[in-house]
């Protein structure tokens, strides 16, 4: 028996072939350019070169995002490159500290040690750091925060030039807030008291350089040639394995542990249970995340699919008769969430369980967009 349940995805009926590219309930990112305003912050992009900082980029100009100057800043390796930006040309600067000078947002993805070497030096210089890397998330003083969930963590900072002064801000990792974006609906409905994640996570979340692996290993696998494994430690071409973080003495590895304590963080409940199995699958820039609830009141599929329709930023794709639930391929290059298998757990009595699988596109989503939607709620 197939459901009939309502989804966005029947609005729209695509053809069974449809390319994944092209799912039709996905948002694509509006084509609105970056807008250059005197009355704009000053912006400064951290580690522009970066997956994540060419992701900035492209969502600061599509969001329409208001500055009235941007400095592109990345190690002494890329000083004085080029990059054209909104028909001018921008040349990347050696990130020093004198880069925050006169700075309002920074935007960092340059690795946890730049973010703590330099990040407390733009704050105490005035400007409000969104932080990509995990180096401040879990410091009770900064708040983590997704703009869907939890925006009131931050509603203490403001620009200085609205009277605020310098912070620090931490954008969560990014298997958090794929997984928070379609859970947290739900979690406010029934009240989640166990969460078990198991995470496919794409080769953008290692980097620009692991997505070069990634192609250059297909290419020398298919040619019968030693795959090169520079970034990763094994074969990642036609391959699963467990994520590369550091294992843990508890067995967990770090990304794992990223999950379960960003999530007590974000909701402000130390009592949730989350356990989560992360690992790399060889696909190249977003995550899936299969995921298990058990809830503390019954909460049915259909009212969850009602839920999870309106929830901001979460689209669903549910069609069981097509066989057709998000995929990583699908939510690449889009700002939605998207979420489908949607079910009762049938191993939990009295609807107190269901069983969910999400998409997310992790450098955008899961870092530059949400970064950028920080950077929003200070305007
Ligand atoms: N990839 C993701 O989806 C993702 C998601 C969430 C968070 N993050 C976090 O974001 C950060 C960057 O990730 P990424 O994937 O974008 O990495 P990436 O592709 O390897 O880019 C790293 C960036 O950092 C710059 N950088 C490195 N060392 C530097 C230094 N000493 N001074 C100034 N800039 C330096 C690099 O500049 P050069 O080109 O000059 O070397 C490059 O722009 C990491 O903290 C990561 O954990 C990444």
């Amino acid at each position: 028996m197939h459901s009939t349940a309502f989804t966005r995805h029947h609005l729209f009926t695509p053809p069974p072939c449809l390319s994944a590219r092209h799912h039709p309930s996905l948002r694509r990112a509006s084509t609105v350019r970056m807008a250059l305003r005197e009355d704009g912050p000053t912006v400064a992009v951290v580690g522009v070169t970066g997956a994540v900082g060419q992701e900035f980029l492209e969502v600061l100009s599509q969001r329409d995002f208001p500055y009235n100057s941007l400095k592109l800043l990345a190690s002494r390796r890329s000083a004085g490159k080029q990059l054209p930006f909104q028909g001018k040309t921008y040349t990347v600067e050696e990130l020093v500290p004198e880069s925050f000078d006169g700075v309002d947002i920074a935007l960092f993805s340059a690795g946890g040690g730049i973010s703590r070497e330099l990040g407390p030096i733009a704050a105490v210089k005035g400007a409000i750091v969104v932080d990509n890397s995990s180096a401040f998330r879990m410091d009770p003083g900064v708040p983590l925060v997704i703009p869907e969930v939890n925006p009131e963590a931050m509603s203490h900072i403001r620009l200085k030039g609205r009277n605020g002064k310098g912070a620090i801000i931490a954008n969560p990792n990014c298997s958090t807030i794929i997984c928070l974006m379609g859970v947290t609906p739900l979690h406010r409905h029934a009240k989640v008291v166990r969460m078990v994640v198991s995470t496919y996570q794409a080769a953008s979340g290692a980097g620009a350089a692991a997505m070069e692996e990634l192609k250059l290993q297909t290419r020398e696998v298919l040619d019968g040639k030693e795959p090169t494994c520079k970034i990763f430690k094994k074969q990642y071409a036609f391959n699963v394995f467990s994520h590369n973080s550091s294992v843990l003495p508890n067995g967990y590895n770090e990304e794992e542990m990223k999950l379960v304590k960003e999530t007590r963080k974000i909701w402000n409940n130390d009592e949730v249970k989350v356990t989560a199995t992360c690992m790399r699958v060889a696909t190249m820039r977003a995550h899936g995340e299969s995921i298990n609830l058990q809830f503390e009141n019954p909460l049915d599929e259909e009212t969850a699919r009602q839920i999870l329709r309106k929830a901001p930023g979460v689209v669903i794709i549910d069609d069981r008769e097509l066989n057709d639930f998000p995929t990583p391929l699908g939510v690449s290059n889009k700002d939605d969430v998207a979420v489908g298998r949607i079910r009762q757990d049938i191993s939990q009595d009295d609807n107190r369980g269901l069983d969910l699988w999400i998409c997310g596109d992790q450098i955008r989503k899961g870092a530059a967009l949400n970064a950028v939607q920080i950077a929003e709620l200070l305007l």
